[in-house]
């Protein structure tokens, strides 16, 4: 194999992609080498790009989202083989990143492709899923609710009421997805119109127009719901959606938030704001993470969990650069945007 890869490297802060290479790393102890067929793209990214946000050296290399081929296997792994066609949540460490075409992945954050599944579907689970999972049941980072796929679930939330802001976001539509395993209803949800078929089959029972205005929103969702609602998901997290999912959260609940907090907590009701991290690579959310990608490969093999729509883009990782610039202008409706790094001319 070369020793050398091709990568898309940000040479500094708000500086300018540029294809570049750089080396094959080996895996450690723990780890695999892939080799990257599909990179799915996150506005994470181009966040990145434009503030420097999670980027503690450069050139850095940015993409959290791989899907690929194990080319290698490190010590101490023992239930991935070379060959097998794999998905994985990278970390913020170049070696560990997408936008290459090897990179390393951490075992315990990798799960194996089912034969239903492609690299492009499968590109566009691992940060989506892992940050609606962690805002549902992380205790520190999310509503700390009972993971469904546990021993000690059972039927927790069922017949509970829960609203999903933004349901056809890659954040919202596994925020749908695990409502429903956890047996959540009604699950409410907005979007865009031409997006509600596609709430609909992730899982969402009730769907509103996001264009609607907040007051109307509220009014909506609350003749819905004929309990109290203690879970609000704000996978958007504006100002304008926050302020949404605080007015319909009851006393005691909690608003899952994916960026930082516009609203105030109230003390004296005892609601909680959170703003969730999907990052598995933390201590506080390793195990929780972990449990979950031990399933991973079932649920997508079970259609327990279905990918997001996706479009591949052209050029290899050079295509990420326009891809990013249209998420970065809310070009992109319900759809995830993915890359072949093995195309880079
Ligand atoms: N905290 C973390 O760890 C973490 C992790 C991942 C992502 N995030 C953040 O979470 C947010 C969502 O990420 P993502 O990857 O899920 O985004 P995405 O898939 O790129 O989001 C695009 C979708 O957002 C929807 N949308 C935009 N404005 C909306 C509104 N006002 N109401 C309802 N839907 C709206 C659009 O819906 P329509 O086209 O149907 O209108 C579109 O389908 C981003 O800000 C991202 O940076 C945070």
């Amino acid at each position: 194999m070369s020793p050398r890869q091709k990568a898309l490297f940000l040479p500094k802060k708000q500086g300018n992609f540029e294809i570049g290479f750089r080396s094959i790393p080996s895996p450690g102890v723990g780890q695999l080498l892939v080799k990257i067929q599909s990179a799915a793209l996150n506005p994470t990214d181009y966040k990145s790009k434009d503030t420097g946000m999670f980027v503690t050296h450069y050139p850095a290399v940015l993409g959290r989202d791989i899907a690929g081929i194990v080319e290698e296997v490190g010590e101490g792994v023992d239930n991935f083989r070379k060959g097998d066609r794999v998905l994985a949540h990278g970390k913020f460490t170049n070696d560990f990143t997408a936008f290459q075409q090897y990179a390393l992945t951490v075992a315990s954050f990798t799960a194996k492709i089912p034969s239903s599944e492609s690299f492009d579907s499968a590109a566009t689970v691992p940060l989506g899923l892992d940050t609606a999972l962690v805002g549902l049941y992380g205790n520190e980072f999310g509503a700390g609710i009972t993971p469904p796929w546990t021993k000690s679930a059972g039927g927790h939330e069922s017949k509970k009421p829960i609203v999903i802001l933004g349901g056809s976001s890659s954040v919202g539509s596994y925020a749908i997805q695990l409502a429903r395993l956890s047996g959540f209803y009604p699950i409410i949800t907005t979007a865009s119109p031409s997006n509600e078929d596609l709430v609909r089959d992730y899982g969402a029972s009730h769907f509103f127009d996001r264009n609607l205005s907040g007051k109307q929103l509220q009014a909506a969702i609350n003749k819905i719901a004929d309990s109290p609602i203690r879970i609000v998901y704000d996978a958007i997290s504006l100002p304008e959606t926050q302020s949404v999912g605080w007015g319909l959260l009851a006393n005691n609940g909690t608003l899952v938030l994916t960026l930082p907090a516009s609203v105030k907590e109230d003390e004296g009701k005892e609601r909680r704001v959170v703003q969730t991290f999907g990052n598995p690579h933390i201590p506080q959310n390793e195990k929780l993470c972990c449990s979950a990608w031990a399933v991973v490969e079932r649920w997508l093999s079970e259609g327990t969990i279905q990918p997001n729509k996706y479009e591949v883009l052209p050029n290899g990782l050079e295509g990420i650069i326009g891809g990013l610039e249209r998420m970065r202008l809310g070009q992109v409706s319900g759809t995830k945007l993915v890359a072949h790094p093995q195309e880079t001319q």
